[in-house]
């Protein structure tokens, strides 16, 4: 499932972070690219643990009180957020992210069960730069305001476009959910939307109460902790 998720930073936010990433220096890509994509991969980076990528870390725990994100992500663990910048050309051609990811200086390990970019450009910023992202349906071209964000599964192949004119600054991270297959997961997200909806529509609907139970004891039979 691919989900959009708007307003994730307010405009004053992001106009702060686009501006702080416009002056800070940057690192090749390469660093936290596997041995296989790193060959695939050209852009820039923040360094893990660069005080700008570590403010951002910290506004997206924002992200715990976004219903659509933990409705969808039903989220365990996340890994801290790689900031990125393509300009110049810049590209990541196809493949497919690693299964699991160890922060530098941590013991935890979190299998990358969903992506998620968070875009700081507005899509009148550059041209180029699509996220295209293979998925049952096809192939996708996703290129989204400033603050907004699209969640997709980590097993999908996907690539960035190179960027022809300007820069695109994005925050990327991967969450390790409750629930590991994707298939699980839209099944309870769709079930979740509809609860919330007939909830809002008819508040005291008896049948409430059951179809709540169901989407528990559903949780219950695929979650991990
Ligand atoms: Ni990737």
């Amino acid at each position: 499932m691919l989900l959009h998720i708007p307003g994730l930073f307010a405009r004053e936010e992001v106009l702060r972070v686009r501006e702080a990433l416009e002056q800070t220096e940057w690192a090749d890509g390469k660093i936290t690219a596997g041995h296989q994509s790193a060959k695939a991969k050209h852009n820039l980076q923040l360094p893990e643990g660069h005080p700008l990528a570590k403010e951002i870390g910290a506004a997206m725990l924002e992200l715990w009180q976004n219903p659509l994100f933990m409705s969808a992500a039903l989220p365990h663990k996340v890994f801290p957020p790689l900031v990125n910048c393509y300009t110049g050309g810049g590209s990541f051609d196809f493949h497919i992210d690693n299964s699991v990811r160890q922060a530098r200086g941590s013991v935890e390990r979190v299998r990358t069960d969903l992506s998620s970019t968070l875009f700081f450009s507005d899509p009148d910023d550059y041209d180029g730069g699509e996220l295209v992202i293979q998925d049952t349906f096809g192939t996708r071209q996703i290129k989204l305001p400033a603050g907004d964000m699209l969640l997709y599964p980590a097993t999908s192949l996907h690539k960035v476009n190179a960027v022809t004119r300007g820069a695109r600054y994005a925050s990327f991270f991967w969450t390790q959910s409750l629930v590991r297959d994707d298939g699980h997961r839209t099944l309870l997200f769709e079930m979740d939307t509809a609860i919330q909806q007939l909830s809002r529509d008819v508040p005291d609907h008896p049948s409430l109460i059951q179809l709540t139970g169901t989407y528990h004891n559903l949780l219950r039979q695929w979650v991990e902790v």
